[in-house]
């Protein structure tokens, strides 16, 4: 027997090589672009804490837009920051609304051209932050809540989405929000669950992003970051009720649990890059500790090779214009 009986190094030698034998794409269509829409605003503020994210003005939001259909990217995921919050969170089903207005704004700039989604939850209209309403006791009451998102659904169903993000982990909220969207008459609109969600300090920018009220925590809805087991019994439920489309957020500090989804259903499933991952990359790279352009596409492509089919991402449109380019 020659020594070493097996040289995996042949398949690395040249970039013709490596090409020919890499196992996982990434390419634009993966990437969806989450955007933040700030009622009222007249200028595009910086999130501090995820830089080069901004708050857009309804002026900026339709020129990236149009950006990112031209870099390719699969889809939209929108979020809105409302002039006012209440209790009940009456403006996310208000037809007129923040995310409302915006979806509508944005379909109307891209059509069918990409696909255009829009988170369902609550946190960013209530003047308590929870992403549903509270119950007489300051706890979340889990059905009251279902009755806000069946409203929530046919609001941005009316105003034109394809795809809703319910994103709050109630119990039954896929159910309730499939039914809602057939009885109003959008058996056409796709759900894209957030099927596996955890109750993750990587929110933390986010929260920033969104000028979240909220103080606590979400543990009595979102996961315990110890539990995987309990994030298929989330999945399989979701796809039971009616899911299209399942989520896994975060991302990278829960690519076992891409994996896991990815065996277990036969929908799409997506992870969720969130702020806080992107904001760690961006802050060790502005310190001159990581090669930036490297490491974006590394985690991306991590993400992929994990299972996600899709990946929702702040650099998706840099990344598929690089990616484009090669
Ligand atoms: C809830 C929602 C959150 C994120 C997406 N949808 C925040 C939360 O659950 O606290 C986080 C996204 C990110 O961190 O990038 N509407």
């Amino acid at each position: 027997m020659p020594f070493p009986a097996e040289r995996p190094r042949r398949l690395r030698r040249t970039p013709a090589m490596r090409r020919l034998v890499s196992e996982t794409t990434l390419e634009p269509r993966h990437l969806v672009l989450p955007l933040f829409i700030r009622e009222g605003a007249t200028e595009p503020r910086p999130v501090p804490s995820m830089p080069g994210v901004v708050q857009h003005t309804s002026e900026t939001v339709r020129k990236v837009v149009v950006e990112a259909v031209e870099a390719g990217v699969g889809g939209l995921m929108l979020f809105a920051i409302p002039e006012r919050k209440d209790a009940s969170g009456s403006a996310a089903y208000d037809p007129d609304g923040a995310l409302n207005t915006a979806i509508r704004e944005v379909v109307g700039e891209v059509g069918a051209a990409t696909v255009v989604m829009a988170d369902l939850c609550l946190d960013e209209f209530t003047d308590h932050g929870h992403c549903g309403v509270l119950a007489a006791d300051g706890t979340v009451d889990n059905d009251a809540t279902l009755d806000a998102y069946r409203r929530m659904a046919v609001a941005q169903a009316e105003a034109g989405v394809h795809v809703v993000g319910p994103s709050g982990m109630m119990d039954g909220q896929v159910g309730a929000v499939r039914e809602a969207l057939d009885g109003a008459g959008f058996a056409d609109v796709a759900v894209l669950a957030y099927a596996a969600k955890y109750a993750s300090a990587f929110f933390g920018p986010f929260r920033d992003a969104v000028e979240s009220s909220l103080t606590g925590d979400r543990r009595t809805y979102q996961q315990d970051p110890a539990n995987a087991v309990e994030a298929l019994r989330e999945i399989r439920l979701d796809v039971d009720e009616g899911a299209d489309m399942i989520m896994v957020k975060p991302a990278m500090s829960y690519l076992d649990v891409v994996t896991r989804a990815k065996d277990l259903v036969d929908v799409p499933v997506a992870a969720y890059q969130v702020s806080g991952e992107y904001a760690m990359i961006e802050a060790a790279a502005a310190n001159g500790w990581i090669d930036r352009d490297r490491a974006v596409l590394e985690s991306l492509t991590s993400i992929r090779r994990a299972g996600a089919d899709i990946v929702l991402t702040y650099w998706a449109v840099e990344a598929a214009q690089r990616l484009s380019r090669g």
